[in-house]
């Protein structure tokens, strides 16, 4: 079974980044120099992925506007013979075939999921939740797709995150398999420290069986009233089997301010035409925030 199509979901309201989300789509925001959303993009086609569904609302526009063509701008480019920009802006706008669905209630990641089943239609498929941004060498959804080749079940990352942390992720119980890898026992979504049965969190890349949309389908709210993706799983589970894949490479949660400078400083670092100056800058620094 080949994984072609990919769900990116950006519809939720950027509540920890207000105000700026007020007026801006969270995945808009810049992440040193591209948008948020571009990073899971890419993450996808560097996978070898060839659809990608991305579910929105109201408010989004601008992520439609940008993966799309801007034949103005691309003439005032070419006349200003602005030509490694030119190829940047008509790159961005053929990476791949992009489709969009709106949300037109915010009732969960479940849901988000949920209404993408025509367009997916009885395939298996990657999800990737953008506020996630994997730093690595290998894409993290590859990285995934191996593991699903092998198996041909529902695969999901995690990480270790700490007890104090559950709270804020889905948490699996699971049987290791080998290193990196265990098959999923259960899985409750956002537990207390004191009702998580681990510290494994699930981090925002899935590969998913179409299954999952039957039991999506019959996932009642739970947590926060929302259709959560987790609870699918739960039921899922009940079925067939599912895998999670502890994967290389260091996570920032970019939905959050400082999860977000985080990752942009290390992508600043890493950047081949300006990280050397920035690494000066960082040097030049007093680090107690003070101005020198
Ligand atoms: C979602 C999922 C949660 C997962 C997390 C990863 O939560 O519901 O299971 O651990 O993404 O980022 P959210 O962060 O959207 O509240």
């Amino acid at each position: 079974m080949k994984v072609r199509k990919a769900v990116i979901t950006a519809a939720g309201w950027g509540t920890r980044f207000l105000p700026i989300t007020k007026s801006q789509p969270k995945e808009m925001l810049p992440l040193f120099d591209r948008p948020l959303i571009q990073y899971a993009v890419e993450e996808a086609i560097d996978s070898g992925i060839e659809q990608i569904v991305i579910v929105t609302a109201q408010g989004k526009h601008a992520i439609e506007d940008y993966f799309d063509r801007s034949p103005e701008l691309e003439a005032l480019l070419e006349k200003k013979k602005e030509t490694k920009l030119l190829k940047e802006i008509r790159r961005i706008s053929s990476l791949c075939d992009i489709c969009y669905i709106r949300q037109k209630d915010q009732l969960g990641l479940g849901h988000a999921v949920f209404i993408t089943r025509d367009i997916v239609d009885k395939e298996p498929m990657a999800v990737l939740l953008p506020d996630d941004i994997i730093d690595t060498r290998t894409p993290v959804i590859k990285q995934m797709l191996r593991v699903f080749h092998r198996y041909q079940a529902t695969v999901i990352a995690v990480e270790r995150v700490g007890r104090e942390e559950v709270h804020k992720y889905g948490i699996i119980k699971a049987n290791q398999v080998q290193e990196n890898l265990y098959q999923v026992v259960d899985l409750v979504e956002k537990p207390s420290p004191e009702e998580a049965p681990s510290d494994l969190g699930i981090v925002g890349r899935y590969i998913l069986m179409p299954q999952v949309f039957d039991v999506l389908a019959r996932t009642r709210p739970g947590r926060n009233k929302e259709v959560q993706l987790t609870d699918a799983l739960r039921l899922l589970l009940k079925e067939q089997p599912i895998y999670a894949y502890q994967f290389e490479g260091r996570r920032f949660d970019a939905g959050t301010p400082l999860g977000w400078i985080e990752a942009s400083v290390l992508l600043a670092l890493q950047h081949r035409e300006w990280g050397g100056e920035f690494k000066e800058y960082l040097r030049s620094l007093d680090l107690n925030g003070k101005r020198e």
